[in-house]
């Protein structure tokens, strides 16, 4: 087995290699003057078995989906055996379904753009509705790092913390991490308008008064979930409030919302890597890599 070190993940990808003690093949990329991208892989593949590292986080996720199409191409046709990749974050899965008429669903297209690519397997984290893995033509599987997320709260010393779903959807989410961090669990309530975009959310019976409570969530992107999320339970009388997703995308000033709510801290991985990525999925993907090996 070799490891592909997508360029949008060269780091996570380095690490990766490095836990499992298996060989990199990096990657020469560029843009050409017209906004096309290229890709070359810089070591040879013939008949190994290939792990292709690569998130598709914005900015400019459409390129990076296509560098990772363009990476399983060339090992495919550089003869590579089986090419997997892990894809921390995969763009386009929030449009899983037919939300209104006249609408598609994104997701299904990139999963079979993803197939003819010559991608034979695919590994992604806390996608966010597990039921779009069907429409991929080859196996995807999905893991969590939210225990990872969790476990780093525990090494920053909070006791007691309760585990915060922002709507019932992400209960699963808080639940897992409540297994980890031992507090209390609970949801918001969450309504969106699919013309608008704008949330109403709202919180019955939630008892977090004097309470340290961390925010989990898959996804945080412009931050208006958690920022509604924080304001309610400042009103509920939370002694200290912080956030953690698997992937922070933070588009805009969302971090700075966030904080301005009274957030004390944002805690994302390195699904997306920026200043928010304080947790790494590294030991998550080497483990799943390592029982395919
Ligand atoms: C939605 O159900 C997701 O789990 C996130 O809560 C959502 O994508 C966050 O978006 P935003 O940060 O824009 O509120």
């Amino acid at each position: 087995m070799k490891i592909i070190l997508g360029p949008a993940s060269i780091e996570l990808a380095e690490n990766v290699s490095s836990l499992i003690d298996i060989q990199n093949i990096p990657v020469t990329s560029k843009i050409f003057p017209d906004g096309e991208s290229y890709v070359k892989l810089e070591g040879n593949v013939l008949g190994e078995n290939v792990v292709i590292i690569q998130t598709t986080c914005p900015p400019m996720q459409d390129g990076k989906l296509f560098q990772l199409a363009f990476m399983a191409d060339a090992a495919k046709r550089a003869g590579a055996n089986k090419v997997t990749a892990v894809v921390p974050y995969l763009a386009y899965t929030r449009q899983d379904k037919m939300f209104l008429s006249g609408e598609g669903i994104s997701v299904g297209t990139i999963a079979r753009m993803l197939g003819a690519s010559g991608i034979d397997n695919l590994l992604t984290v806390n996608i966010h509705s597990e039921h779009v893995l069907s429409e991929f033509p080859f196996l995807a599987k999905t893991v969590s790092g939210i225990s990872l997320l969790a476990e780093y709260f525990v090494k920053q010393g909070h006791k007691n913390v309760f585990a915060l779903a922002p709507d019932k959807g992400a209960m699963y989410i808080a639940q897992e991490a409540q297994q980890v961090l031992g507090g209390g669990v609970g949801h918001l309530s969450k309504v969106r308008d699919r013309y608008t975009g704008q949330t109403v959310q709202s919180a019955e019976g939630l008892d977090v008064e004097g309470q340290t409570v961390v925010i989990f969530d898959d996804i945080i992107s412009t931050g208006g979930t958690i920022v509604g999320a924080a304001k309610i339970l400042k009103e509920r009388g939370a002694k200290h409030v912080f956030t953690a997703c698997v992937h922070p995308l933070l588009i805009g000033d969302a971090s700075k919302r966030i904080l301005e709510a009274g957030v004390e801290e944002i805690v994302g991985t390195d699904s997306v890597p920026g200043v928010y990525s304080k947790v790494s999925l590294a030991p998550l993907i080497s483990k799943q890599l390592k029982g395919a090996i």
